[in-house]
């Protein structure tokens, strides 16, 4: 397995192996690698010859109250995991060399930001369309995987790719559960023993949601308030719960036949950002 700091690096180990015929499948991560980023791998070694994984922690998707400083940073041990599954490149730069001192010009998100994470998350998609956007083309792969933990950003990403012309094929590999349910996440290690016993409260609150949409609530909005107390009461702090357009990522307060949704959630535990997301198709 090559594992490349720089840019200069990566791109020739890539032209290389493009000039062997070979399809490169990438998996951008900011590293502390879970069962869900290898499932990310795996489905990127189905779908392509090679893969590139990068891991960066991407100061840009931080704010300024955020947890980029206390991120987990575990290289050695994201090295073995790549290395065991298969990875053919790592791309782990330094930032000096993802990033100038000064920048002049910025990716704006419009609508697809103002609900959701992109909500509460001020400059958060702004940050990762900026280091998805130069990953792609430092990389330059023929098909990317993302999980559907981070609906959100995989919609964005989307629409990038469409909009910049990015020739690239974007995958979505379904969310990692922990067996009672918790959605595997790098800052799950956050969570105290006490914590980590409460946390899937919240996938258990949206399987229940789910449950009563597809049962034909199809204003869930009681349905909704319902549940936000009840994770109240068992000591999460809601900072969304709802669902929303599939396309659009707008608020839905009224559910059509034949619509797709995503029912998604974010609650703070502790310290902890928990989110969580199901598809919904009406
Ligand atoms: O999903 C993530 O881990 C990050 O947002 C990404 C895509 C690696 C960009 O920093």
């Amino acid at each position: 397995m090559d594992v490349c700091k720089s840019i200069d690096e990566i791109r020739d180990v890539v032209k290389s192996l493009k000039i062997e015929g070979k399809q490169i499948g990438f998996v951008p991560t900011m590293g502390a690698l879970h069962e869900g980023h290898l499932t990310l791998i795996r489905q990127a070694k189905e779908k392509a010859d090679e893969v590139v994984v990068s891991i960066f922690v991407n100061p840009e998707q931080f704010g300024p109250d955020e947890d980029f400083e206390s991120y987990p940073r575990e290289m050695e041990e994201d090295l073995k995991k790549c290395e065991d599954e298969g990875v053919s490149v790592v791309f782990a730069p330094n930032r000096n060399d993802v990033y100038d001192e000064e920048k002049f010009i910025r990716i704006e998100v419009d609508e697809l930001n103002r609900h959701m994470c992109g909500g509460s998350r001020p400059g958060f998609f702004e940050g990762i369309l900026l280091i998805v956007n130069k990953l792609f083309n430092i990389v330059r792969p023929d098909v990317a995987v993302f999980g559907q933990k981070d609906i959100q950003q995989f919609q964005i990403v989307s629409r990038m790719v469409h909009e910049f012309n990015h020739s690239i094929e974007l995958v979505m590999a379904p969310i990692a559960r922990a067996n009672d349910g918790l959605a595997l996440s790098s800052r799950n290690k956050y969570l105290s023993a006490e914590e980590r016993e409460i946390a899937p409260g919240l996938y258990r609150a949206l399987s229940y949601i789910e449950k009563q949409i597809l049962n034909g609530v199809h204003t869930p909005s009681l349905l909704m308030k319902h549940q936000m107390s009840e994770l109240e009461a068992k000591g999460f702090k809601i900072d969304y719960l709802g669902v929303f357009d599939k396309n659009t990522l707008q608020l839905s307060e009224t559910l059509n036949e034949g619509g797709e949704y995503i029912l998604a959630g974010a609650v703070w535990l502790g310290k902890t950002r928990l989110i969580d997301n199901f598809l919904i198709e009406l």
